[in-house]
């Protein structure tokens, strides 16, 4: 989902960019709006790197694009952190002298601050009143932590943990994405079922054979699908559970048999998006003890795995859409758009995400880039940029595919369907 994070003017501001990676490994697309003041003690180049978005304080920036009302209009979440006593008064008074505020005055989504500051500050009566007003006008003000502040003195004004904050933000970003309830969203009313991560399959109790998907994508997509209404499971396969977003169904599994388990008990689901990164092959017996070195070499006898993905667009309803993912690499027999266009022709899947992946591409917090194939290998749409962004195209194209088999209602009442029969 779409954060800005606000950063105002405070020491504080280097933990933000803590908060921001956090915000980012949970598959989160992140816009920083720093003041002026926040730029004198964390530079836009670290802002800029981290988030992968160019960062402005002004709102005489980005005007052809009109960004002072875009970014706040387009949140999910608007975060500020550190929120500063001015920062604070300034919003309170409704005020948009800069970007930040700008975009403050424009959130129609949840906002949440995480006031640091000295205990002076945080306890003056001017301060007090401007949180009081923010808080009735359902802005989230956290409280801040007791402890130590910049100086030598300590007590309430220290910048709640990052860890702390991005709980919180969660929190917030689920109720944003449950927000946009069944019938709303352009998935509103439809069961989608996606899974993320890669299996493991195990050698002996401490070992397996495993690869290298951190579920990302696949995660972005259960955000993304919660966020238009779907009502979402995600099968996560060895995903790292601070990844896990709030708001969908999680059932977490560990080998390809687990995950065909899962995926086959929900298999009726309307959409089922095969986004994990299932082993091919798995040791063809598990040890019962650790496997002791011999000083020889060792030799695994490798079983094929049954292709989950294969088997649910065998036996998927017409009105079910069945997308898959291949990660592939260019070799001598063919480019990654060749090997896509066979395995789409293959798997039987409505829709084939290829992505091209290798060292820095296609593996975690990097961005992605895929072209969609119908089940005939041809091309339907394109989709690049951040993990979000892949799975914004990708939905599109699912919808596209639900929308085009959807029965429409001729004038007699009679669906389209019906009313061009023959006679
Ligand atoms: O054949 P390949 O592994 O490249 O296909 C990738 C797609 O097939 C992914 O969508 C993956 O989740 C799915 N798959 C599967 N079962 C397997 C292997 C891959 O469902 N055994």
């Amino acid at each position: 989902m779409r954060v800005v994070l606000g950063v105002a003017g405070g020491i504080a501001a280097y933990k933000s960019a803590l908060l921001l990676r956090l915000l980012r490994e949970a598959g989160h697309e992140v816009r920083v709006v720093p003041t002026a003041a926040a730029l004198q003690f964390v530079g836009a180049p670290t802002w800029e790197a981290l988030s992968g978005q160019p960062v402005t304080t002004s709102v005489f920036e980005g005007t052809d694009t009109v960004e002072h009302v875009r970014i706040g209009r387009e949140a999910d979440l608007v975060l500020v952190a550190p929120a500063t006593a001015d920062l604070m008064a300034r919003a309170a008074g409704g005020l948009a002298n800069d970007l930040l505020t700008a975009t403050l005055l424009t959130a129609t989504c949840p906002v949440l601050m995480a006031p640091a500051m000295h205990t002076e500050m945080w306890l003056h009566a001017a301060t007090v009143a401007n949180v009081e007003t923010l808080r009735s006008r359902g802005i989230h003000v956290m409280d801040p932590a007791d402890g130590r502040l910049t100086g030598a003195d300590s007590g309430p004004g220290r910048l709640p943990e990052p860890g702390v904050i991005f709980d919180e933000a969660l929190r917030l970003l689920g109720q944003a994405a449950s927000g946009s309830p069944a019938g709303q969203g352009d998935l509103g009313g439809r069961s989608l079922v996606v899974s993320a991560g890669g299996t493991r399959e195990p050698l002996d109790p401490v070992r397996f054979l495993g690869n290298r998907s951190s579920g990302r994508q696949g995660i972005a997509i259960a955000v993304e699908a919660a966020a238009r209404g779907a009502d979402v499971t995600l099968v996560a396969a060895n995903v790292d559970a601070a990844l896990l977003p709030p708001g969908v169904e999680v059932v977490e599994v560990e080998t390809t048999a687990d995950l065909q388990v899962a995926m086959r008990a929900r298999a009726d689901a309307d959409v089922l998006i095969m986004a994990a990164a299932v082993a091919d092959y798995r040791p063809a017996t598990v040890a019962e003890a650790k496997v002791k070195k011999s000083g020889d070499g060792l030799s695994i006898d490798l079983v094929e795995n049954p292709d989950i993905l294969a088997g649910l667009a065998r036996e998927a309803r017409a009105d079910q859409v069945v997308v898959g993912f291949a990660a592939e690499t260019g070799d001598a027999s063919g480019s990654v758009l060749e090997h896509g266009r066979a395995k789409a022709r293959r798997k039987g899947a409505a829709l084939l995400a290829v992505n091209a992946v290798g060292e820095g591409a296609g593996f975690g917090d990097v961005p992605n880039a895929v072209v969609i194939l119908d089940t005939q290998g041809e091309v339907v749409a394109e989709a690049g940029g951040s993990k979000a962004d892949v799975a914004r195209g990708l939905l599109d194209a699912v919808v596209a595919v639900l929308d085009s088999r959807a029965p429409v209602d001729g004038p007699s009442g009679l669906s389209a369907a019906a009313t061009t029969l023959p006679g």
